[in-house]
């Protein structure tokens, strides 16, 4: 009984553990290309194998959207406040929860401490759906029907007994 009730309490975890989005790593090291994310999955952009010593500038169209030099990430567009991370020492760029309207192209210039430009980076960023809860739901409603068909043939088989006493199945 415990057992089931464990069961039934680590279930909705085990759920949402499923239909999390995945997370996708996008590197740019050398070329320019498509990126393509998950809708609320997380975007690690890579645009330099270590950016320790760099300074990066992050642009969403022609916005300028956040600039990491040393240890800070200094957010220009709220949309991208509490959201974004910079990890220097392997030059990725970190976006939680990708939305529909950060699909787009995307632009990182990358600078040495002297500040002189050493590239640039263009990304074109696709938002696509998460499959999985729309796959677990139409598994769930096949379940749900054949449960019912199973039901029914149980309790026709029942009542049809209950007819004809005797009766062999
Ligand atoms: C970011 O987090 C702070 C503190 O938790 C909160 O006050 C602020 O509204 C958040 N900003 C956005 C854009 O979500
Ligand atoms: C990146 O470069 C810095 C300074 O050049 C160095 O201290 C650090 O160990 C490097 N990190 C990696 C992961 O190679
Ligand atoms: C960079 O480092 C962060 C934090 O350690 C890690 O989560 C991420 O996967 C790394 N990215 C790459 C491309 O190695």
């Amino acid at each position: 009984m415990l057992r089931v009730l464990s069961i039934l309490v680590l279930f909705p975890e085990l759920i949402y553990g499923f239909l999390r989005p995945s997370d996708t790593m996008c590197k740019f090291l050398d070329t320019d290309s498509t990126c393509s994310v998950t809708h609320g999955g997380d975007l690690y952009l890579q645009v330099m194998a270590n950016a320790s010593d760099h300074r990066l500038e992050l642009f969403r169209g022609s916005k300028k959207v956040l600039i990491i030099r040393r240890e800070t990430v200094k957010i220009l567009e709220e949309a991208f406040r509490n959201r974004t991370e910079a990890f220097r020492n392997n030059g990725t760029i970190k976006i939680q929860n990708v939305q529909w309207e950060d699909a787009g192209k995307y632009k990182v210039d990358v600078y040495d401490k002297d500040g002189i430009h050493l590239k640039k980076v263009e990304v074109m960023l696709e938002v696509k759906a998460n499959p999985w809860p729309v796959v677990v739901y139409a598994g769930a409603s096949v379940g749900a029907f054949l449960l019912v068909v199973l039901v029914s043939v149980c309790i026709y088989r029942k009542s049809k007994a209950h007819k004809q006493p005797g009766a062999v199945i």
